[in-house]
């Protein structure tokens, strides 16, 4: 049956989210966006709540009347362990916990190749491996793949968890040759998630089409992600000359890239 409860987005005022309020307009009605800081004008359909993800209540209020959730709220980047565990750690368990308690979702959370990012750039992954995050960011993502996986469980949620590469208009750098997802196909994943009889947890990798791509979604077949774009059509102008990197360099070695090289310090045994 078609849920006619408003969508909630949180991270509305984000470079995505601001991409895919009016898409997600279109595509189910009424949308609650959500940002701890404030954007305007609300859109037609839309209704605009400015609310920080770490206080509980706020979030409670926030999730009270909604049916799908897009939670792409919190911190972005790597920083303090304080930013990220109020944004990103406690604001996730709010959703979650406030999804529960009022009978909403599915879920599709924005997880990040940040939780496996230590995999190096000859491994090849599905969504069976262990994670295996690049820096506390990554941490938080995944432990909120971790916390999907309870309320999965316990509560018998469905929540999608989107290992997103890089999503942006256009790859830029020869490592978005593997971890591009342009938005169009962002959208057709996010789609599917809703459109699947059922998710529990599912881990995906936010991906397009890529000839280069390190990740496979084989162990979701329940969700019809047909990705339409392919990083490949970019190869020639980011690399005109082939791949000259130095690949014993963390930042192209291993898959988290920057996030990886970004105060890396092995201690040597
Ligand atoms: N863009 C990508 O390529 C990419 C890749 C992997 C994962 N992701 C994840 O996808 C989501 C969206 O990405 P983006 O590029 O739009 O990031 P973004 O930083 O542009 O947007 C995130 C939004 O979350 C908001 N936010 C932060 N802390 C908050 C809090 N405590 N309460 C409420 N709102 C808060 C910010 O104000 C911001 O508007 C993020 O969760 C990000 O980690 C993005």
């Amino acid at each position: 049956m078609t849920d006619t409860r408003p969508t909630l987005l949180t991270g509305a005022a984000g470079i995505l989210g601001r991409w895919l309020r009016p898409r997600l307009i279109e595509k189910y009605g009424a949308l609650r966006s959500s940002d701890v800081v404030e954007f305007a004008p609300a859109l037609p359909g839309e209704e605009i709540v400015v609310a920080d993800l770490a206080d509980a209540e706020a979030v409670d209020r926030l999730v009270n009347g909604v049916g799908r959730i897009i939670h792409f709220g919190g911190i972005s980047f790597e920083t303090t362990f304080d930013r990220i565990l109020a944004s990103n750690i406690a604001g996730t368990y709010n959703v979650f916990e406030a999804a529960r308690r009022h009978n909403a979702g599915p879920v599709v959370y924005s997880s990040s190749n940040h939780a496996i990012g230590f995999y190096t750039r000859d491994d090849r992954l599905d969504a069976s491996v262990t994670q295996r995050p690049d820096s506390l960011y990554g941490v938080s993502k995944a432990f909120g793949e971790d916390l999907a996986s309870f309320f999965a469980d316990k509560y018998g949620m469905d929540i999608a968890c989107l290992r997103i590469g890089t999503a942006r208009p256009d790859p830029i750098d020869p490592r978005h040759l593997s971890t591009w997802q342009s938005y169009e196909d962002l959208l057709r994943m996010i789609e599917a998630c809703f459109a699947a009889p059922e998710l529990g947890c599912t881990i995906l990798y936010g991906v397009s089409n890529n000839d280069r791509s390190w990740w496979s979604n084989h162990l979701a077949p329940h969700v019809d992600y047909h990705p339409q774009d392919n990083a490949e059509t970019f190869a020639a102008k980011l690399i005109p000359d082939g791949d000259k990197r130095d690949f014993t360099d963390p930042a192209v070695k291993y898959q988290g890239g920057p996030f990886v090289s970004d105060g890396y310090a092995p201690r040597r045994r």
